[in-house]
Order: structure tokens, then C-alpha cells, then sequence
């Protein structure tokens, strides 16, 4: 039986910021920002938009029987509940019908490929039935703080289903997990601490660490990919992994997997860092701005999260993934967003739905997309469809 990602959906906030502009701002250079970091904007979430709304408007995209969907699961690391499940609320949001398992993943970045993994596992012993795996982030570290660069916000939502009409996933996951504090975010704070230079290093150890023990237990090397794609904190990140992969490659290859990896990148660079979401948002990228990869082509994919668990597995592609894609609303969705000024994204990120038990009002003025969270009232948020 083949099974793997049949649709892919995409949301991300209406609003913006120029890291150029936040460059100048912080008294950095701006080619630190978009040469050394690789990044040129970072989508803003307003305090109207949280896990479930994009989640749930990611998903929207997607056309679900939902008579065939057995599981909904969202990844996620920037969850609003420390018992409940997001998945609840994108159910109730998407009028998904009730014989389902709803359930929340977390691992930090790791969470949306736990989610595709259990997916896949779930279609495999459930046959005919259905997955929505869901990969919902807002990544913050705090005004002027050293990750602030590699903040961002996002959902990617993906069906996972037998016969799959985008990427047939293989069975061939290497995966490898050690206790490490790289990153991490105490329950009772919205940014997340991060020993930076650390965090990178681990991540390219990981890569290492599984890249060679793929090879060695799938018999597979570079010459059997077609495009390779990285879980993105920041576009930089990818690349440096990429690199340790590339000398094995021949000349001709490496600058097919080098001009792949690029468009790949390219949602990224617009979207920043959206934690569960990235890898897949770089999959993403790489599949509506390639028009060089053809079904059969083989896609490598390596999944990062820290604390840490590092995967790495492949897909091949499907004939006909082309017109499964959408290209043009994700061309319209990041072209139609608005810039903030820094000063505006200042006051935006400062007014947040507190970490307490006060009732709480999100200002209407930033209510954009499918679904808002209008406020907090009685401790439970009040989400909105629009
Ligand atoms: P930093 O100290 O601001 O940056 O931290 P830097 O001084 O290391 O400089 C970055 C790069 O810019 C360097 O290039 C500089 O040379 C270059 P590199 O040596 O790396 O190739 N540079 C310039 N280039 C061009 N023109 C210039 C210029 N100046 C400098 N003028 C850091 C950067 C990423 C560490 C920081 O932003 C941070 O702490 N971010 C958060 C942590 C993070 O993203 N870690 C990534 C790995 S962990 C991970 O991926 C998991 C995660 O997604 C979450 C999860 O799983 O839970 C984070």
C-alpha cells in the first residue's frame, strides 16, 4: 500500500515585518539579517491569530471526505492549553465529524513529523481511512533578543492518505533522539530560550548522525536524491546542513540539489521560522517554485527538534502532483500581507493574551483570515469565523 501527503495547505498571518528594516532597528547590518541569517521577512501574528486559527485555516485549504477522516493531529510547541488539545478546536472550527481521534503532539520542532509519521501509521492499519496532520507555529523569542531574527508564524496542514496524489512516503525513517537543553520554553513564559550557537551546532551533529546512518541502513546515497530538504529555523541553517552533504555529490548533482534547495527556501525567507511547520513549508516552497522535478523524483527530508530529535526519511513524488498544489494562492497569500513598521510590530508583539486568568480582548483592527480568537473570557478563548 502507498501512503503519503495527498493535499497540502498553507497559512500565515496578514502582516509583516522588513528584516532589513528590524536590522537597522537593532544596530545590526542589515546582510547579517538577509546574507548571514538568510532571511528577508517575518510574518507577525497579532494576538487575533494563535495556533488554532492558523491551523484550522490551514487546513481549510484542503478538501477532506471527512467520512473517510479516523485522526486529526496537530504538532505544535507554541500550544495555548497545557491539557487540552488544539486539534479539539480546529475540529469544532472546520465542522470535522466526531469519530475521529483529536490529539496534540509535541516535541518542539519534531512535532509536525511525529504527526506525519503517526499519520502513516494510522492509514497503513486503517485502511480507506484518512489523516490530518497539522503543523502549527508562532516562533517567538522576545523584542531585541538574538533569536528575534528567527521569529516567525504559520501552519502548514497536510492529508495523509492511501494512494496519495503529491509525495508517496518510504519506509525508510532513520530517527535519533538525546536529552540536550538547546531550546526550550518553560511553561510559564511565551518565549522560548535558546542557547543559540549551541542549538545550531547540535542540529548539524544530529544531521550528521542520521544522514550517515541512513545511508548505511537504506544502502541509498546523494546520487539517489533529487532534492533534499531541511528543517529551516532560518534559511542559513538548511544550508549548512546541505553543505556537509554536498562533497559527496557529483559536480552536476551538486548544483541540482544547490538551485533546489534555493527554491525551497524561498517560503521561508518571506515566512521566517515556524517551527513544526518548517520542513514542510520548505517542501512546500520546493514543489510550487520547482518546475524541474518530475513524479519519481526522490525528496529527502530532515526533521530537527530540539531537545532533541533529529529524522530523516524520503518520498518519492507522484504523477500528476502539479495540479494538487496552490501555487497561486500562496502566491497571493504572502504577496497581499501588509508591513509593519518596527515601531508597530513593537506595540503588536507587547499586546498578548496574558499567561493568567484576566480576561483579555484582542483589538479588531488586526481581525484578518478565516478564523480570529476575538479574546479570552472566563479563561476560555472565544475563537470567531469570518
Ligand atoms: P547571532 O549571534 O546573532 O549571529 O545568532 P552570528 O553572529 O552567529 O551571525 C550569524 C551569521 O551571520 C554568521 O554566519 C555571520 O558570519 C554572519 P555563519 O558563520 O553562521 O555562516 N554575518 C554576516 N553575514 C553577512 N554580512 C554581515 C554579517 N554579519 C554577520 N554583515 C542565531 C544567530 C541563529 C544563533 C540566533 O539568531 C538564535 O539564537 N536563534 C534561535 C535559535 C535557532 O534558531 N537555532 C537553530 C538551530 S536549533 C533548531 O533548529 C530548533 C528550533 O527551530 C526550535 C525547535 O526545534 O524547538 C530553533
Amino acid at each position: 500500500m502507498t501512503i503519503g501527503i495527498d493535499q497540502i495547505g498553507l497559512y500565515t498571518p496578514n502582516w509583516y515585518i522588513d528584516l532589513r528594516e528590524l536590522a537597522r532597528a537593532r544596530g545590526d547590518e542589515p546582510d547579517k539579517y538577509t546574507i548571514g541569517i538568510g532571511q528577508d521577512q517575518q510574518a507577525v501574528a497579532p494576538s487575533s491569530q494563535d495556533i488554532v486559527t492558523m491551523a484550522a485555516a490551514a487546513a481549510r485549504e484542503l478538501t477532506i471526505d471527512t467520512t473517510k477522516l479516523g485522526l486529526i493531529v496537530v504538532g505544535t510547541e507554541s500550544g495555548i492549553d497545557a491539557s487540552k488539545a488544539s486539534a479539539l478546536y480546529v475540529q469544532r472550527l472546520l465542522g470535522l465529524h466526531p469519530w475521529v481521534r483529536a490529539l496534540e503532539i509535541k516535541e518542539a520542532c519534531y512535532g509536525g513529523t511525529a504527526g506525519l509519521m503517526m499519520a502513516r501509521d494510522y492509514v497503513a492499519t486503517h485502511p480507506g481511512q484518512q489523516a490530518l496532520v497539522i503543523a502549527s507555529d508562532i516562533a517567538r523569542y522576545g523584542l531585541a533578543t538574538g533569536g528575534e531574527v528567527t521569529q516567525g508564524a504559520g501552519a502548514v496542514a497536510m492529508l495523509v492518505t492511501e494512494a496519495p496524489r503529491v509525495l508517496a512516503l518510504a519506509d525508510d525513517s532513520v530517527y535519533y533522539a538525546e536529552e540536550i537543553m538547546d531550546f526550550w520554553r518553560p511553561v510559564y513564559q511565551d518565549t522560548a530560550l535558546a542557547r543559540g550557537k549551541y542549538s545550531t551546532e547540535q542540529y548539524l551533529a544530529f544531521f550528521k548522525r542520521v544522514w550517515a546512518q541512513y545511508q548505511r541502513q537504506s544502502g541509498r546515497t546523494v546520487a539517489d536524491f533529487d532534492a533534499l530538504c531541511f528543517h529551516l529555523p532560518y534559511t542559513k541553517m538548511g544550508l549548512k546542513a546541505l553543505r556537509l552533504a554536498l562533497p559527496a555529490a557529483s559536480a552536476v548533482q551538486q548544483a541540482e540539489l544547490t538551485a533546489r534547495f534555493e527554491r525551497s527556501i524561498q517560503y521561508s525567507r518571506r515566512i521566517g521560522n515556524i517551527y513544526t511547520g518548517s520542513l514542510y513549508l520548505g517542501l512546500l516552497s520546493l514543489l510550487e517554485l520547482d518546475d524541474t522535478l518530475t513524479p519519481g523524483a526522490r525528496i529527502g527530508l530532515f526533521s530537527y527538534g530540539s531537545g532533541a530529535v533529529g529524522e530523516f526519511f524520503s518520498g518519492t513524488l507522484v504523477e500528476g502532483f502539479t495540479a494538487h498544489l496552490h501555487r497561486a494562492d500562496h502566491a497571493a497569500l504572502l504577496d497581499a500581507r501588509t508591513r509593519l513598521s518596527i515601531p508597530d510590530y513593537e506595540t503588536l508583539f507587547r499586546d498578548k493574551v496574558p499567561y493568567g486568568p484576566a480576561d483579555y480582548s484582542s483589538d479588531p483592527a488586526f481581525f484578518a483570515g478565516p478564523f480570529v480568537l476575538t479574546g479570552v473570557s472566563g479563561q476560555e478563548r472565544q475563537y470567531r469565523t469570518n
